[in-house]
């Protein structure tokens, strides 16, 4: 396994927040089960990461690749962060973005194919959601290979601990999470609760009632 910074590990005993104890919409009061990361500590977690790949990457032109749609949310903050680094500090790095789009979830299964769409501009790379098994994100790299890129960084906001995983690791992590299924914060179950500010566990009536 390559090594990478460490990160916050939540462990599998994290029983999370009761729902009562955060403000979340209505329209999902009866489909989550807990409040398992609160937004406040997802913002203080990727504020450090910021400056962890300031400090790797100080000096290159990086293009900011975000894969789209759950790491929407992830990449506007973490550039936030890096942008108010570059605004304040000796040294700054030239950033442009570019998007690409992965879907491979049905319910919350992975379909096993993975289809990309978009990216004109692929040099360098940042900003994924999540790694579940690593298989998209492997695939993503093969084909990030063919455009000759001088370095590809990946940051995740989250890595999960499953029994699946094909052994592929991230250069920046901001939790290692274990094996459950989780939404909001742009992560989504078919394509319900990316307007969820805190990443919370879906309840058994939520995947019901979204099911594809
Ligand atoms: N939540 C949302 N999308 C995902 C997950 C998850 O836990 N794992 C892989 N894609
Ligand atoms: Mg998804």
């Amino acid at each position: 396994m390559a090594t990478s910074s460490p990160c916050v590990v939540i462990s599998d005993e994290e029983q999370g927040y009761d729902l009562d104890l955060f403000c979340i919409p209505k329209h999902y009061a009866s489909d989550l089960e807990r409040v398992y990361i609160p937004h406040g500590l997802i913002l203080d977690r990727t504020e450090r990461l910021a400056r962890e790949i300031m400090r790797e990457m100080g000096g290159h032109h990086i293009v900011a690749l975000c894969v789209l749609k759950g790491g929407y949310k992830f990449f506007a903050d973490l550039l936030d962060y890096i942008k108010a680094l570059n605004r304040n500090s000796d040294r700054s790095i030239p950033m442009t973005v570019d998007f690409i789009r992965l879907k491979s979830y049905c319910n919350d299964q992975s379909t096993g194919e993975i289809k990309v769409i978009g990216g004109d501009d692929l040099s360098t790379l940042t900003g994924k959601d999540i790694i579940d098994t690593g298989k998209t994100m492997k695939t993503l790299l093969q084909l990030l290979k063919q455009y000759n890129p001088k370095m590809v960084k990946v940051a995740s906001l989250l890595v999960k601990r499953t029994p699946r995983s094909v052994g592929y690791r991230p250069d920046f992590v901001g939790f290692e999470v274990p094996d459950k299924f989780v939404v909001g914060y742009a992560l989504d179950y078919n394509e319900y609760f990316r307007d969820l500010n805190h990443i919370c566990v879906i309840s058994e009536t939520g995947k019901e009632k979204y099911k594809a």
